[in-house]
């Protein structure tokens, strides 16, 4: 058979392969049922302390890109601007409330940089792997920046939920996921497959939601929040009916064109990832990593070997978790998997099995 025919045939098996593949990775209703309870539950508690507190989730249990058994994300939102509240002692507050009135292991972080609370509700029939959670106060943010990926994932969903949801299992499995440990976050690895679908694939996949103009003139209040300009498009249904990608490429080609692209154009020792801008210089941003800035700094000289902007927060790098070593490991992983995927074995199950091991 002509190779091009077998290589399309490939694609073809691949594409359907990672839809099955992420398929069985979802949560089921049971498990959102349980963890919408559970939010419930702890906002009524908070409520006994601050009426006016709301809590939230966020993250991905709801920016569509969730998978089973995923960790929760939640916020306390305080709308009295009068209750002055403080968020160290806010933790602390709510800390000894759930540990009298629930069954959670609790334990508050009032002293990090961002005070938060970390909860564990033990294995149960209907939840087999129990549920970790983090509660933060009044990170408004990430409410922001969730709406920004889920408003990216409902535009295309077929695509960008799958390559997102697959790069997720992929970089847990390959133990690239753990920004405690120099590597990446899964917000991270979101923002780089969103990134590749506006700025780097030609035509695109997706527009820059950040760019298209309101449908009616908004005032600077209106889009500002916490001194950040915060707008993007999130008309949904405008965007169904007005974008229509004029790039026809299947999931498992653009799968293998990201791996391509990270593993051999992408300039990470100068470049910065700005889903809102496109690719950036570190030296535009200040965000250089090669000075010699002495033996004190080292921790600091780190801090800047990868740089994906935050789309709202943009002197925030993301990914300045990423070590030297944890950089050469991902990318180390970028290249193995577009080695594997392009040597064209006969099967795309096991090719994607072998890229999960
Ligand atoms: N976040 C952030 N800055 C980071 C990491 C995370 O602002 N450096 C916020 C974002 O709002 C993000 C949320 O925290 O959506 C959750 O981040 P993360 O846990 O990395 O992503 P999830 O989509 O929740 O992935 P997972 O299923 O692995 O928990
Ligand atoms: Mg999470």
């Amino acid at each position: 058979m002509h190779p091009g025919v077998l290589h399309r045939r490939f694609l073809n098996d691949l594409s359907s392969s990672l839809f099955s593949f992420v398929l069985p990775l979802l949560p089921t209703n049971e498990e959102l049922h349980v963890k919408e309870e559970v939010r419930g539950l702890i906002e009524k508690l908070i409520k006994t302390i601050e009426p006016s507190a709301r809590l939230l989730s966020f993250g991905s249990s709801c920016n569509s890109f969730g998978l089973r058994n995923s960790d929760m994300d939640l916020v306390v939102l305080i709308d009295d601007s009068e209750a002055n509240i403080e968020p160290s002692h806010f933790v602390a507050m709510i800390a000894d409330l759930l540990e009298r009135e629930t069954n959670f292991d609790v334990k508050p972080l009032p002293k990090a940089r961002i005070p938060i609370l970390k909860l564990n509700l033990k294995a149960s029939t209907a939840l087999p792997f129990g549920i970790a959670c983090d509660i933060g106060i009044e990170n408004r943010l990430a409410i922001e920046n969730t709406r920004l990926l889920l408003t990216y994932a409902t535009i295309d969903p077929a695509r960008v939920r799958t390559l997102v949801l697959f790069l997720k299992v992929w970089a847990k499995r390959r133990r690239i996921n753990s920004p405690y440990r120099g590597t990446l976050s899964s917000y991270g690895f979101t923002l780089m497959v969103l990134y590749y679908l506006v700025h780097v694939k030609q035509p695109p996949v997706l527009p820059n939601l950040q760019r298209i103009a309101p449908l009616r003139p908004m005032t600077e209040d209106q889009y500002t929040l916490e001194g950040k300009n915060v707008y993007f498009f999130d008309d949904v249904e405008t965007l169904r009916n007005e974008w229509s990608s004029i790039n026809f490429e299947s999931v498992g080609e653009l799968l293998i064109d990201f791996f391509r692209y990270f593993s051999h154009d992408f300039q990470f020792n100068n470049s910065v990832l700005s889903l809102r801008a496109g690719q950036l210089t570190k030296e535009s941003k200040g965000w250089v990593n090669d000075i010699d800035v002495g033996g004190v700094n080292e921790m600091a000289r780190d801090r800047n070997r990868l740089c994906i902007e935050d789309p709202f927060e943009t002197t925030y790098n993301v990914a300045r978790t990423v070590t030297k070593d944890g950089l050469y490991t991902i990318r180390g992983e970028f290249m193995r998997a577009t080695r594997i995927l392009t040597q064209r074995p006969d099967r795309a199950v096991l090719a994607l099995a072998e890229l999960c091991r």
